[in-house]
């Protein structure tokens, strides 16, 4: 397994608490825009994690595989599939791997994950998989709004005072909109869906230990003492410990071009 899907290993109880869900009308949307309703259309939902959109698909009666190479977050969505008391196909494997044999599927979908892959080999593999029309959608928190509000402020100051040196690169350089104009799903749509969050300090920090940058596995023997950093950040910035944030989730939208041969 790559380093970046050990990323995950010790994150999984936190993801699960603390990270934001997505907003129900971005799900809506993924479902209205490619007719996912019809219960003939799949979803791959790759690096599904704890399962945070599989889950949401699924109870708006869509077919989806979720496909994650990192055995703790693949157990904790299969942990949950089992206490709903529902059957879905799990793959324990990377976006590199992905193969013919696993579409066809209407959309491949990203959630948090397109960075960690090799982006333009994936996109190449997908080629063989979504079927006519379809497309591929990621998925995430919109960073720039993130930046500008108080808390997005502090965490980007925690990463240079603890994380100096970044984390393990992602595969492949460049941002989404250049890996996706250069493959075959080049029809590329940007939407943003506002959301407000409201957060404690725990909360916050919940979140923080959620990510790749301050998990507990990679800060180690310093957790207690960044978390002891980061609460007193967040309690200068607003004594009462309650924040909130205007933030916003972005998806790309990507479908096959249908006139260009590749
Ligand atoms: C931040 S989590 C996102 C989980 C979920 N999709 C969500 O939206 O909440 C990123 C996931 O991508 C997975 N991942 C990392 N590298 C990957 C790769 N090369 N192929 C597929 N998944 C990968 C990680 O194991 C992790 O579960």
């Amino acid at each position: 397994m790559s380093d970046t899907t050990r990323l995950f290993d010790s994150a999984v109880g936190h993801y699960v608490r603390f990270r934001l869900p997505y907003p129900s009308e971005m799900i809506a949307d993924i479902v209205g825009r490619f007719d996912l309703g019809d219960g003939i259309g799949r979803v791959l939902d790759i690096g599904c994690g704890p399962g945070t959109l599989t889950f949401a698909l699924h109870d708006l009666g869509v077919r989806v595989t979720g496909i994650e190479p990192n055995d703790a977050m693949l157990a904790a969505a299969m942990t949950t599939a089992g206490k709903r008391g529902i059957r879905l196909p799990f793959l324990n494997k990377t976006a590199e791997a992905m193969a013919p044999e696993d579409g066809p599927a209407r959309v491949a979908l990203f959630g948090r994950s397109f960075h960690w892959t090799d982006r333009s080999e994936v996109l190449r593999r997908l080629e063989t998989v979504i079927e006519p029309g379809g497309g591929v959608v990621v998925v995430h928190e919109d960073t720039r709004t993130r930046s500008e509000t108080k808390i997005g402020q502090v965490v980007e100051a925690l990463k240079r005072d603890w994380c100096p040196d970044g984390i393990p690169g992602a595969a492949s350089r460049g941002n989404h909109e250049e890996h996706l104009s250069a493959s075959a799903f080049s029809d590329i749509e940007r939407v943003l869906y506002p959301v407000t969050r409201r957060w404690s300090v725990d909360d916050a920090i919940g979140h923080m230990f959620s990510t790749s940058y301050f998990n507990p596995e990679r800060l180690g023997s310093r957790t207690e003492r960044f978390e002891i950093d980061a609460r007193s950040r967040l309690l200068e910035l607003e004594p009462s410990g309650l924040f909130e944030e205007q933030l916003a989730f972005s998806a790309l939208y990507a479908t096959r071009q249908k006139h260009k041969a590749h």
